[in-house]
């Protein structure tokens, strides 16, 4: 099938480096391995379990790629643009947020492509940086998540155990230096002062040598319930 000609006006298209070299690829609508498809505002255009391997590059609207969970969870990777590609490969969801039209590339086609014109690869690397940069982004959210769970529990777990009523709250003479808090709990000192500090900021204890005072046990039981 030869693609149709997008809705979008060919010289917005040639304003984008990668469109620009893709309209000029005979051999592509010749080979019958690249087709326009259009998607409506959140329609999937593809899932993990897609059987079929293509790279897709976007024509115009916004196209959203996230991992996506049984329970609900999801996580987003990278917000797709025209002139950007991704490839149905990746593990990934990807949904049009809004009215999108794409063309999908078979993946050999592609490789060729790719090897003819670097303004392909200038394209992939910088849909491949944002995509690593948004992936370490949500590692550390999940990494520093847990940790701040562990802490939490474990100072709530020490004041159970060792806490005496004071006036401003619960002292609780641990004993122990944040190093040795953090290794207790799986982290870094870097770590674990981190999430002391935020929470002495936010009133929830007061931390002193070797000890704290816990002023605020609800808060910090909610930290350990966050999901
Ligand atoms: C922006 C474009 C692309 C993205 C985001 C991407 C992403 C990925 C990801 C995440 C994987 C690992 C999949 C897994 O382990 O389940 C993968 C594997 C792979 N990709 Fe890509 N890819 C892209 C383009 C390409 C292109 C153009 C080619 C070929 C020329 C290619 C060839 C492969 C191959 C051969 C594998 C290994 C497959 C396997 O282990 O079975 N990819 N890619």
């Amino acid at each position: 099938m030869k693609p149709k000609q997008p809705a979008v006006s060919l010289d917005e298209l040639l304003e984008i480096p990668l469109l620009k070299a893709l309209t000029k690829q005979q051999s592509l609508s010749q080979n019958k391995s690249a087709y326009e498809r259009s998607f409506r505002k959140k329609e999937s255009i593809f899932a993990p379990e897609n059987q079929e391997d293509f790279i897709l590059i976007v024509f115009k609207g916004k196209v959203r790629i996230y991992l996506g969970y049984p329970d609900g969870k999801e996580f987003t990777i990278a917000f797709l643009e025209p002139g950007d590609v991704y490839s149905s490969h990746s593990g990934t969801f990807a949904e049009a947020m809004e009215e999108t039209i794409v063309w999908t590339i078979d993946i050999k086609a592609f490789s060729a492509f790719m090897l003819q014109d670097p303004v392909v690869l200038i394209s992939m690397i910088k849909v491949l940086g944002e995509s690593l940069a948004n992936t370490i982004g949500i590692i550390e959210n999940l990494v520093f998540r847990d940790v701040g769970k562990r802490l939490a529990s474990f100072l709530l777990q020490a004041a159970r155990e060792k806490g005496q009523a004071s006036e401003h709250g619960t002292l609780v003479n641990l004993g122990l230096t944040i190093e040795e808090i953090a290794s207790t709990v799986g982290t870094s000192r870097q770590t674990a002062s981190t999430f002391l500090n935020r929470w002495q900021k936010a009133e929830i204890l007061t931390l002193s040598r070797k000890s704290f005072i816990l002023k605020d046990t609800h808060s910090l039981q909610t930290i350990t319930e966050e999901n």
